[in-house]
């Protein structure tokens, strides 16, 4: 359970995903999917009230049900430790309603949870339980509500406002993006086992295990030592899953309550109130240029949503203060608090709203100056230095990604003037525009268990949400080691391994390589130390002087100083050699600023008749400094370019701003974009070592393929049809009606 290792077929691809058998076989288990004795199963029942409280519940017919174990509510429930009284709960750092409260705050708040001996038996309970309420009034739409919430400043300022405002060239422009939710296709779900009173087993759909166990400790007071999580594989993240939500600490009560394990799993449509979002959102972009196109300044001011009882706060513009040279640059936010859920990091958070705006708003200008946008942009990148620290960036190559990106969708074919190219009844335009994300990296463990026979174990308790990550430490051990590819298992997402952050911010690989390069050199280095009680030449021997194959070490090039390690295993008398080590950023990231960078290329075709917007193609071009491992790296891209379309042209979550109730929660009723709505994307890497970031030299991949996605298809729908659609998603009304 939980081993990664490449199955015999697949050698001859060496690029295959290890977990792809287990993934593809439905072997590998999801949160959902553990097999655990005596369990039994709890449904959530939401709020019908947007805002107000519960002045009495109902679960005696619940209760009748046969099977019907309990119904806990914020009446019986066992008490949460860190919520004992309130001062504590705020100290918590917890803020998610947990049945700790009769409060309403947003519609479909849990207000029960009906746990049975069946799904089926909670599931029909959980119909029985109803509620009455206390109304207050709702604040849900996000629109009427901005208005007046004023925006302050976003961090430091550069420049001043007065020495561009008579600039020759200024533009400005608001600019929305509508709710838009998560939804991987794994759901959230919570196996839940005490094996003690204050020990727990927690099968979790998550993005990191650690976090995960630290809340849970903080939260129910038990030593983070005594919870185990396991999150072994996850069908999508996305971002979703690296918060705690209401179901983790839910379904542990309720296990409490009942004395049993108890398996919580979202349904979809709770998946649309209950585990995040991505804020609506509203910006307004002025930007001035002087006659040549040279960029004089900027303001960009950005607002969006966040809930009532847990502010959540998104940089949406701090990729304005990054990727070009504004001298003059002015940023301000503000958050919006309605009665909706917790919106939380979703998919190249802030910077893909951010991008949305702020690249919209140079083709805008581009149009006004009749200057290729193309040029312009390139006339204004900082790839030298981050313009907002002032530091040198360790590498940035954006403008090579724009080059490129330009050459294989033949950008220079295109003809300027927009509006101009008709196939029959459907209109054809090119659109370009960028993105950029912070190459981040933490600290993090890694170990590897090593085998009479060779075989390694290289283990972490990162997970992998389907980014890769298994597949390209695999890539490189091996890089570092010599020992093959299929010699080498992968074992993630369990708390007990060496600990490491969660994977999110598209700082997985560049986090996890620098353990495993650092877990390889100790295992070379042990290996040195065995060898030396048979062959001196080891005793000062280096990791980079000993070379392993699959058999044995040998040192340097010299063959006749070959010890198996089957000789080293008796010799020493051992079952296995374990090693751990661990890595994290230093002093470079007081020297360089770190970025990854995408260039979005793309070719529509906008129907005359219906609006309806098609993607013809595709082109997205990276920096992400070395690419570890090309197939899991192009996949993060495509798949994000492809959350990019969906986000420009159908995702949004509609709020009946009466009832505060959303219109059509499910995926029938929410559009992402599926195989039919995208070309196959064309992605390319620059595969540049950025050598200061960590051993691999590769920088994140996955959300700056959706970071500038947006603004390319719409910078495109523009070309091809002379409509300048600024609020997102660009439906087919809204592009006949512009
Ligand atoms: Mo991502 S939004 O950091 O999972």
């Amino acid at each position: 359970m939980g081993f990664f290792k490449r199955k015999p077929a697949e050698k001859k691809v060496p690029e295959g995903r290890v977990e792809g058998f287990y993934k593809v076989t439905g072997s590998g288990k999801y949160a959902a999917e553990y097999k655990i004795d005596n369990v039994c199963y709890a449904v959530l029942v939401g709020s019908t009230i947007a805002a107000g409280e519960i002045t009495d519940i109902n679960v005696e017919n619940a209760k009748q049900v046969e099977g019907v174990l309990d119904v806990l509510t914020h009446r019986n429930r066992p008490q949460i430790p860190a919520f004992a009284d309130e001062a504590k709960a705020k100290r918590s750092g917890f803020s998610l309603p947990v049945l700790h409260t009769k409060k309403i705050f947003f519609r479909g708040q849990p207000i029960a949870l009906v746990i049975a001996d069946t799904l089926e038996d909670a599931n029909y309970a959980a119909s029985l339980v109803t509620a009455t309420y206390k109304t207050a009034t709702a604040k849900v739409d996000f629109d009427s509500a901005h208005a007046s919430v004023p925006a302050t400043a976003a961090g430091k300022e550069r420049g001043s406002m007065d020495a561009w405002k008579n600039a020759p060239h200024i533009r400005e422009q608001a600019y929305t993006i509508r709710h838009q939710v998560h939804n991987p296709m794994e759901m959230h779900a919570t196996i839940a086992v005490w094996e003690s009173d204050n020990k727990l087993k927690l099968y979790d759909k998550n993005q990191g295990v650690n976090s995960v166990q630290q809340t849970i400790s903080r939260l129910f007071e038990i030593p983070a030592a005594n919870i185990e999580v396991f999150s072994e594989y996850v069908g999508g993240g996305f971002g979703s899953g690296l918060k705690v939500w209401a179901n983790v600490p839910l379904a542990i009560m309720a296990a409490k309550q009942v004395s049993r394990p108890v398996k919580l799993m979202l349904t979809r449509p709770q998946m649309f109130t209950l585990v995040g979002y991505r804020p609506q959102s509203w910006q307004n972009v002025k930007i001035g240029a002087d006659a040549n196109g040279k960029f004089l300044g900027i303001l960009h001011q950005a607002k969006h949503g966040t809930a009532v009882f847990d502010n959540y706060s998104e940089g949406i513009t701090r990729i304005s203060r990054l990727v070009y040279n504004f001298e003059n640059l002015k940023t301000e936010a503000a958050t919006v608090p309605l009665n909706l859920g917790a919106p939380t990091w979703m998919r190249g958070p802030g910077d893909c709203t951010g991008a949305f705006a702020l690249e919209s708003a140079i083709d805008e200008l581009s149009y006004d100056i009749k200057k290729d946008p193309l040029q312009l942009r390139l006339d204004n990148l900082a790839v030298i230095n981050d313009p907002d620290t002032g530091k040198p960036w360790s590498t940035n190559f954006l403008n090579e990604c724009m080059t490129k990106g330009a050459e294989m969708i033949n950008w220079k074919s295109r003809n300027p003037i927009p509006a101009q190219h008709k196939e029959g009844d459907w209109m054809i335009g090119y659109g370009m525009a960028n993105g950029m994300w912070f190459a981040g990296r933490s600290k993090a463990s890694a170990s590897i268990i090593m085998q009479k026979d060779g075989t390694l174990t290289v283990q972490t308790a990162m997970t992998d949400i389907g980014t890769g990550t298994g597949t390209g430490m695999q890539n490189i051990a091996h890089d570092r080691l010599g020992i093959s590819h299929d010699k080498i298992r992968i074992r993630l997402g369990n708390s007990n391994l060496p600990a490491a952050p969660s994977q999110g911010g598209s700082t997985g690989l560049s986090t996890i390589s620098g353990a495993v390069a650092a877990v390889c050199d100790a295992l070379k280095t042990k290996l040195a130390g065995y060898a030396a009680s048979q062959d001196a030449i080891y005793k000062d021997a280096k990791p980079e002087t000993i070379i392993l194959s699959d058999n044995g070490v040998s040192f340097q090039q010299a063959e006749n100083h070959f010890i198996s390690f089957d000789k080293i295993f008796s010799k020493e008398n051992l079952q296995t050699i374990e090693v751990e080590a661990s890595s994290g950023p230093g002093e470079e990231r007081q020297k360089y600023a770190f970025c990854s960078g995408a260039s979005h290329f793309c070719r529509v075709k906008v129907h005359t008749k219906t609006g309806k917007v098609k993607i013809d193609r595709h082109v997205c071009v990276v920096d992400a400094g070395h690419v570890v491992n090309k197939l899991a790296a192009a996949n993060q891209v495509s798949g994000a370019a492809v959350g990019g379309i969906g986000m420009t042209l159908s995702e949004e979550q509609l709020t009946d701003n009466t009832h505060g109730v959303f219109i059509g929660a499910d995926l029938a009723g929410y559009h992402f974009a599926v195989n039919a709505d995208a070309p196959i994307i064309e992605v390319d890497f620059i595969n540049k070592i950025d050598p200061n970031i960590n051993p691999s030299g590769a920088k994140g991949v996955g959300e700056v393929g959706i970071i500038g996605a947006a603004a390319a298809i719409a910078n495109a729908i523009y070309h091809a049809t002379g409509k300048r659609l600024r609020d997102l998603p660009i439906t087919p009304d809204k592009v006949l009606l512009a």
